[in-house]
């Protein structure tokens, strides 16, 4: 596997000494040169739309940074703007959305073979970083999990609990059923799409799986994510595909074996010595610093990163934070987390 990227070695299943690096919403609010190129663009979604400002908001944290891989600049609720739902973006509140709650909403979305009308200049920020990144540099292209996808499309917002979308779960189980299956349907085509234009890693991000429980886990998040992974590889043999059942804690144990994933995404609320033995026994894991010590930096920073790299040290491991950074983080902790990484 040598001259192969780092972090396309790690997802092989290869135990590195430095673990390769990058950051969940490393392109983001906490870098000065990202604030610019969004007021350049206008807003939020302008920018996810505008191929050129995405690539250049994309490569701001590598220039800076050098991180192991870029991770694409859009968001998992262009998919659902896609089907034909209303997005907008409300500052410091979050996402807002036209709710689906009855077959008269869902009748509204436009079918599957649609949604490359909006999402085609997705695919050229993609196109673009493939030419323009540096060679030792993996590209990651990601789809928001259907569950997750759903919850935002069901209340049209986010919410605290998922309230609404387990609501229509329990009360409508052929309607939710049917909106999960659309959203799987578009997330294949969307991430097929993106790994056509150059994406050589994707990660399904189901930020929400956590609050799913007992065989309802088994539905409706590991099922999409097994479905989606498997016509993936179909598709493009040898792709490889993180995967992020955030907070599932016990259910993250055997995870990648049924879904066929390649790496499972830790969120922080896992013990690191924990997850080495029960999740990397079964191959990669990426993660997982708490996005807090982006903010408060200092020794405890050293300390639980010089922790993480030890505890996954006797296996393929890709470093990363548990969840996104915040707008709030210091970019001079993220030079502290990179420094203590890679001093081995
Ligand atoms: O990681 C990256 O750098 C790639 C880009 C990326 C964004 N969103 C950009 C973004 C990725 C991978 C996402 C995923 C995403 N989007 C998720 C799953 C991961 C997670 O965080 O749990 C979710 C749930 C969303 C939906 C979403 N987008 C919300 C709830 C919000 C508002 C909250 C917030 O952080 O402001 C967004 C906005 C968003 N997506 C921003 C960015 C950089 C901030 C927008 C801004 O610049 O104003």
């Amino acid at each position: 596997m040598a001259g192969q990227k780092k972090l396309l070695r790690a997802l092989a299943g290869e135990k590195q000494d430095v673990p390769p690096i990058w950051m969940m919403r490393q392109a983001g609010r906490y870098l000065p040169e990202y604030r610019a190129t969004r007021a350049e663009a206008g807003d939020f979604l302008k920018l996810c739309y505008n191929p050129d400002l995405a690539a250049e908001v994309t490569l701001q944290p590598i220039r800076r940074y050098g991180f192991d891989a870029a991770i694409l600049f859009a968001d998992i609720l262009l998919v659902p703007q896609a089907l034909g739902a209303d997005l907008w973006f409300v500052t410091g509140e979050g996402p807002r959305l036209s709710t689906i709650t009855t077959e008269a909403d869902f009748a509204k979305l436009g079918p599957v073979a649609d949604i490359h009308e909006t999402l085609n200049p997705i695919y050229e920020t993609v196109r673009i970083l493939s030419r323009e990144l540096p060679s030792e540099t993996t590209l990651i292209g990601f789809a928001g999990a259907p569950w997750t996808v759903a919850t935002y499309m069901i209340a049209g917002r986010g919410t605290p609990d998922q309230g609404p979308a387990h609501a229509l779960r329990e009360e409508n189980t052929a309607l939710f059923e049917a909106l999960l299956a659309r959203i799987t349907e578009a997330t294949i085509e969307y991430l097929s799409c993106q790994i056509e234009a150059g994406a050589e890693v994707v990660k399904i991000f189901d930020s929400w799986a956590g609050s799913l429980q007992g065989e309802a886990f088994e539905k409706y998040a590991l099922e999409p994510c097994r479905q989606i992974t498997a016509a993936l590889k179909a598709r493009h043999p040898g792709i490889p595909v993180i995967g992020f059942p955030r907070e599932a804690g016990e259910k993250y144990v055997g995870f990648a074996k049924a879904t066929g994933i390649d790496c499972v995404a830790l969120d922080n609320s896992v013990d690191p010595e924990w997850a080495a033995a029960h999740v990397q026994v079964d191959g990669c894991v990426q993660g997982n610093l708490a996005s807090r010590h982006m903010v408060t930096g200092g020794q405890e920073l050293v300390d639980e990163t010089r922790r993480i790299v030890a505890a996954f040290r006797n296996g393929p491991h890709i470093f990363n934070l548990g969840h996104g950074i915040t707008p709030d983080a210091d970019p001079d902790n993220v030079q502290l987390m990179i420094d203590t990484v890679r001093e081995g």
